[in-house]
């Protein structure tokens, strides 16, 4: 049985202010001991919300690392081996913001996933289709090739200790978020990528679902027999109901 996980990406946003308040509001949410719960703040409130959350069942994430595990010359960048100092235990990679926007190919997001793993971090890699890609019939085709760019490069095995988000990228702040069933053929997908090189891992997997996910739709998604949960950026800057969508998962 895999024990469902919600993470919440806070991406570019918060202050010293607003991120207290939302860690106030967090210490409040009453969540079933079932579920692994976890927020990935801005590289800047890492420590604030390391310091905030301490004694309580949230991890804490980043959004990125760099593509060299150790500290060194490469200015504006942080170090997985710096963030696991800082308490952090998970980090996302290749979040499809920082791919389109910032131009990120699968190579650096496998060296990212690569960095992360060697300093004791869980990656958390991020796949998912365009709107164009989902309408030419091309979504599993992608979904498989990103996946399978770390898997060629790193083995199948390093996902013992990783988690998969399927994120398409037209549902991601848009409010259309894929339906149960879209997401659930994708996730399926995912599965049977890893379960043909190795069954027992593809069963152990978490693969969770992110796009526009809100406490109304969260059930319904969580339901379905390859989401393990949710990704969840919006909604994960209200405590409330971010509360609730983790007690969605824990139902
Ligand atoms: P939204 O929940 O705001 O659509 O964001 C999803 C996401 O990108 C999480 O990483």
């Amino acid at each position: 049985m895999r024990r469902p996980m919600v993470a919440g990406n806070w991406k570019m946003h918060g202050t010293r202010a607003s991120v207290a308040e939302l860690i106030n509001g967090l210490a409040q949410q009453q969540i079933s001991a079932d579920v692994d719960v976890a927020v990935f703040p801005s590289t800047l409130h890492v420590l604030q919300v390391v310091s905030g959350l301490a004694g309580s069942d949230f991890a804490v994430g980043a959004q990125d690392c760099a593509i060299d595990p150790q500290q060194g010359a490469l200015t504006g960048e942080v170090a997985a081996s710096q963030l696991h100092d800082a308490h952090c235990s998970l980090v996302l990679v290749g979040h499809s913001e920082r791919r389109s926007v910032l131009g990120e190919t699968d190579q650096v997001v496998t060296r990212k996933f690569a960095a992360a793993q060697s300093s004791g971090l869980t990656p958390v890699l991020c796949v998912g289709e365009t709107l164009a890609q989902r309408e030419a019939g091309q979504t599993l085709e992608v979904v498989a090739a990103q996946l399978s760019a770390v898997i060629d490069v790193l083995g199948v095995e390093v996902f013992a200790q990783a988690v998969i988000a399927y994120e398409p990228v037209w549902a991601i702040g848009t409010g259309l978020t894929a339906s149960p069933e879209q997401a659930q053929d994708v996730h399926a997908a995912i599965r049977a990528q890893l379960a043909a090189k190795s069954p027992e891992l593809a069963g152990q997997v978490r693969i969770l679902y992110g796009g526009s996910v809100k406490a109304a739709s969260a059930a319904e998604l969580f339901g379905m027999p390859d989401i393990d949960g949710g990704l969840v950026g919006g909604a994960s800057l209200n405590a409330d109901e971010f509360g609730a969508i983790c007690r969605a998962a824990g139902s």
